[in-house]
């Protein structure tokens, strides 16, 4: 099974400012990810308690690989990137938007550093190219 978590504000894709994260609903966007792969085991929640739970849940629950878009927390938690690093599995992070190429702010991913992948900018694509990308290590190791 792949964990695909994803983090504040992306249940609210498909209203949530379409110009920068394309028109296509959270569901949408799982949908096409699972024609990579449908064992897809995929949580989404506002908070960041129940992300890292989840993530220790992930250790003992045979999660292969972890697919991971943090939403804002990408830029400033270091609870979730501590929660990621001790989850021995491979770990790809994902953005629909372009992340370096906008504010200041969203330039910094305190995730990056404990990931192996990191995708950006490719939209809603780039969740199917993340749950590749997890499937291929996940196989190598
Ligand atoms: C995001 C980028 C973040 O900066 C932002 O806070 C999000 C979505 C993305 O998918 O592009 O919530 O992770």
């Amino acid at each position: 099974m792949i964990l695909v978590l994803n983090g504040p504000n992306l249940s609210q894709l498909g209203a949530r400012d379409p110009a920068v994260y394309g028109s296509a609903t959270l569901d949408e966007v799982v949908a096409g990810a699972r024609e990579e792969h449908p064992e897809l085991d995929v949580f989404t929640s506002e908070s960041e308690g129940e992300l890292i739970t989840r993530l220790h849940a992930a250790r003992t629950d045979g999660t292969r690989a972890v697919v991971v878009n943090p939403g804002a927390l990408t830029h400033y938690s270091y609870a979730l990137r501590d929660a990621l690093e001790l989850l021995d599995v491979p770990k790809v992070e994902v953005h629909l938007s372009q992340t370096p190429a906008r504010e200041e702010f969203r330039r910094t991913s305190v995730v990056s550093p404990v990931v192996d992948v990191t995708i950006t900018g490719a939209g809603a694509y780039g969740y199917r190219l993340a749950v590749r990308a997890a499937l291929h290590l996940a196989d190598a190791r």
